[in-house]
């Protein structure tokens, strides 16, 4: 009887323990790195444990039994080879498959699949590129009330810029945030890196106020609620939603979205010292870990007028990305535009803002920074004036025999072969000779990791990218995750896709 007691007790124990702990490993955030490789790329060694992003887009897409909410640029998950219009035009059945493109077309399918189930889905993007549009979104919204779409326009709102995230939410608790459009071409034709974390709903929710705003502007009346200014900060006139902090405070209107901040006496949006970190305990399934101990995860957001609560700018966290490297560390970045300016405003703005935080960090830390541009069909011709500008921090750096500065700049630029035969394969009935549909071969992953955090990101470094662009960056100080960036990087950096940008010559005279 005793004995029987205590069997009972034991057993009970273990039940206890035993749904304590799948409930919990159940529950546990997870974290992993997501990529997507062009084909035709042999020489580039890989890294164990990073996820396809064709393989998260589809469970995301496979897993939602609640909601699932997109955030994208552009739709053009299925290919279009017979459309003249289309980059893909001309090329035969055997060259697509040869070019993943099954791989947009499961991605579309598990979306169509899961319409098709009720599901409540909601999509929001830009009015898409040519010849799609939004021809996807509006196929699945059609005839499924389950669907909603809606397309909205940022330059309406801020004078000029795009929906630029690339989101993914599924039942408020897993999320894709990366650089990966939801083009077959991200998935097998250009170079991707994002983030997958499943089971987050802490993380999860706040990327979904930032939807909720998102989805808020669209049914918003502009005229109402829009103000053209001067901006102190940037030296320009530009049109900014009116409750912006780039508007003088007294005649700033109240903030229609709601957990926006107000933030008096200041001019544009002040850097946070203490911004809201997530203390969550992260399993990192992908990639061996030596430490599981919570360390401290953020979100960061574009454009300023989007955020809300403690986040900050997401211009704020790529800057404290840099400024977080050690002495004598390596911060490496990637991206596929580099600019110390705007691009794409009426009036032109200079922004040193990441320059800067490069050489302080190369002057200051003795930190080197390694950054990687890609070179493709539709590079910015500046560029390199701005890379060689920064090159010359190394000058600078060495330039008084009273510097203590051991720190260095290296940039290479990132060609993916076959960079340069991109396009149709037919064009007014002749044969173009291209190898690679249009918009392909190219290096698209925007982030940055230093010796300690890493930084994923949907936007470019460009100006407008992080003052009239919607964009999202996932950052984490989780070790594995950061040694595993680290590791994406110096793939790409060793290989011999990578080929250095040249410094200004000595002596060089400008052009008279
Ligand atoms: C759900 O996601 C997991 C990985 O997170 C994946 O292994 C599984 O195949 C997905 N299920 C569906 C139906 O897509
Ligand atoms: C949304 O989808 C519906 C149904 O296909 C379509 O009529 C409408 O134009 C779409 N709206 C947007 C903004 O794409
Ligand atoms: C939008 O706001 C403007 C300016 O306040 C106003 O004139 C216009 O009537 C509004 N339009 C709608 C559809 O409410
Ligand atoms: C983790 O380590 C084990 C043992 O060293 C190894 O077999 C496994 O492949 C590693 N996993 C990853 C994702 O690196
Ligand atoms: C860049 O330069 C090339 C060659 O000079 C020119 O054809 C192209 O139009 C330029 N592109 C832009 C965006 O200025
Ligand atoms: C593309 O670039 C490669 C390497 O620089 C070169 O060998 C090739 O001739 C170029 N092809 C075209 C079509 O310009």
């Amino acid at each position: 009887m005793e004995k029987g007691k205590k069997m009972r007790a034991t057993i009970c124990i273990i039940t206890i323990f035993f749904l304590f702990f799948t409930a919990d490993a159940a529950s546990k955030c997870k974290a992993w790195l997501v990529q997507s490789i062009p084909t035709d790329m042999p020489e580039l060694a890989t890294v164990h444990g990073v996820l396809s992003t064709a393989d998260v887009l589809q469970w995301l897409a496979g897993n939602s039994s609640k909601s699932l909410d997109i955030i994208a640029q552009y739709w053009q998950l299925v290919p279009h080879p017979a459309d003249p219009r289309s980059g893909d035009y001309g090329y035969s059945k055997e060259d697509l498959l040869r070019f993943g493109a099954n791989e947009g077309l499961k991605v579309y399918k598990a979306l169509e699949n899961a319409a098709n189930r009720k599901l409540p889905i909601r999509l929001l993007q830009h009015s898409g590129v040519s010849p799609d549009y939004t021809e996807e979104p509006s196929n699945l919204a059609s005839g499924r009330p389950n669907v909603k779409n809606v397309t909205l326009l940022l330059s309406d709102w801020w004078g000029s810029g795009i929906v630029h995230a690339k989101v993914w939410i599924s039942d408020s608790r897993d999320v894709y945030i990366g650089s990966a459009n939801n083009d077959w071409k991200s998935l097998t034709q250009v170079k991707e890196v994002g983030i997958y974390l499943t089971d987050c709903p802490e993380i999860a929710k706040k990327v979904e106020i930032y939807y909720n705003n998102l989805w808020k502007l669209s049914h918003l009346n502009v005229s109402a609620y829009t103000r053209s200014v001067w901006d102190q900060q940037w030296q320009i006139n530009r049109k900014v939603p009116c409750w912006s902090h780039f508007i003088n405070p007294k005649e700033r209107c109240r903030s229609p979205l709601p957990k926006y901040v107000e933030i008096a006496h200041v001019s544009g949006y002040p850097v946070l010292s203490d911004p809201y970190m997530s203390h969550l305990s992260m399993e990192t399934p992908g990639v061996n870990d030596s430490s599981s101990n919570p360390q401290p995860n953020y979100l960061s957001f574009a454009p300023p007028e989007l955020l809300f609560g403690k986040y900050q700018t997401d211009e704020q966290a790529w800057v404290d990305t840099i400024k977080s490297v050690g002495k004598g560390g390596t911060v490496r970045i990637n991206s596929m535009d580099w600019l110390g300016q705007s691009g794409y405003i009426k009036e032109t703005v200079y922004w040193p803002t990441l320059s800067s935080a490069i050489s302080e960090v190369v002057f200051s830390k003795g930190a080197k920074v390694q950054i990687l541009v890609a070179k493709w069909a539709h590079f910015i011709n500046n560029t390199d004036q701005y890379l060689k500008s920064l090159l010359y921090s190394n000058t600078l750096c060495s330039s008084s025999k009273y510097n203590h500065c051991s720190g260095k700049v290296e940039i290479k630029y990132y060609i993916v072969p076959g960079y340069n035969s991109t396009g149709p394969a037919v064009l007014n009935g002749a044969a173009t000779g291209n190898m690679y549909p249009g918009y392909t071969r190219v290096n698209h992953g925007k982030y940055a990791v230093s010796d300690v955090r890493a930084h994923v990101s949907t936007s470019n470094l460009v100006w407008d990218y992080f003052y009239t662009t919607a964009g999202v960056s996932f950052g984490t100080y989780q070790p594995a995750i950061v040694s595993q960036l680290q590791e994406i990087f110096n793939a790409d950096w060793t290989s011999p896709y990578a080929v250095p940008v040249e410094p200004l010559e000595e002596g060089y005279a400008c052009p008279s």
